[in-house]
């Protein structure tokens, strides 16, 4: 039984007992499917460190209503707080070694983006909502083979290319972790590394499933995370993918001040796709702070 809400400990205990069935909540639910889905190291740690820290969480609340029962802090002691107890001790550990491990790939990954920084290369995020068609998208602009799948969160570890553009500049194009409604705050918290980067984009480009018929929602959605993690103040060209599910015509439109930013487009047909490129060209100078604006000297790497 999936609930699409979170559970207390106590009624998931309870409504297993009564159905006799596994009971799983929003927040486990969802981990299931990231823990399927992390490929790299750093996501793997990310996934089991999520799922420990919502294992924490159950076992305090669990507590409590053991408290709760027994008359308050004046009367511990039983079998079954020991048992919780160890439980969180080791969890606990085991939760320190991964945040270590996690932290040693964060640093090895700030420095490959100051050398990304040094070399005044425009560093693009792809954002939006789980199965939006990030991946695709970001598989035509770079050539490369990323895994696009119809599947909930097929990506979970940011990728980074380079891609050229048709003046023959180049950006750094980053992919990353899909967002959903109510993504559980433990699990924005576990993918904080992740998501720096996209907070430390000059641009990000908002992929929204255009035949999605809670298009607006799901765009609602994704601007809520990137307030929470601090991105709201990054620039934005949304583009409007799957026109060829839609049936609408590619195109682009300006906001009152004549920026672009919104694009229309499907990135499984490559329909609307040299326009957008044209875009993204004519913006990357004003996008870039103006004493970044030479050519790159130092060495991008590709992630
Ligand atoms: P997450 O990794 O879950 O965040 O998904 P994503 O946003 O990276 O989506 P992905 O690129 O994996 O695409 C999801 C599904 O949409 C796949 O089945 C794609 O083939 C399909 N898709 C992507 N772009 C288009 C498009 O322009 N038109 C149509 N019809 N389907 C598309």
């Amino acid at each position: 039984m999936i609930f699409d809400n979170p559970l207390s400990a106590v009624q998931q205990r309870n409504l297993n007992r009564s159905w006799n069935k596994p009971v799983y909540d929003r927040t486990e639910l969802i981990l299931a499917i990231f823990g399927q889905r992390a490929r790299s190291h750093e996501g793997k740690l990310q996934v089991e460190l999520a799922s420990i820290e919502h294992q924490v969480s159950r076992l305090v609340r669990g507590w409590t209503h053991l408290e709760r029962q027994r008359g308050g802090v004046g009367l511990r002691g039983g079998p079954g707080e020991k048992q919780i107890e160890l439980d969180r001790r080791m969890l606990d550990t085991k939760a320190r070694q991964l945040r270590a491990r996690l932290d040693k790939l964060e640093k090895q990954r700030r420095t490959r983006r100051r050398a990304r920084e040094r070399s005044s290369v425009l560093k693009v995020s792809l954002v939006g909502y789980t199965n939006a068609g990030k991946s695709t998208l970001f598989n035509r602009l770079s050539g490369a083979r990323t895994y696009a799948a119809d599947q909930l969160f097929a990506t979970l570890d940011t990728l980074t290319r380079r891609v050229r553009l048709p003046d023959g500049q180049e950006i750094v194009l980053s992919d990353t972790v899909g967002f959903v409604r109510d993504l559980p705050h433990s699990l924005i918290e576990a993918f904080k590394a992740t998501l720096d980067e996209t907070a430390d984009a000059d641009l990000l480009l908002h992929v929204v499933d255009s035949s999605a018929g809670d298009r607006d929602e799901q765009i609602a959605q994704v601007e809520q995370v990137l307030k929470e993690i601090g991105a709201a103040d990054v620039p934005i060209i949304t583009i409007y993918n799957k026109i060829d599910a839609a049936g609408r015509a590619p195109g682009v439109e300006a906001d009152p001040c004549g920026n672009i930013d919104r694009v229309w487009l499907s990135a499984a047909t490559g329909e609307g796709l040299q326009p957008f490129l044209r875009v993204l060209a004519e913006r990357r100078p004003r996008l870039l702070a103006p004493d970044n604006t030479t050519p790159p000297t130092a060495h991008v790497e590709d992630a």
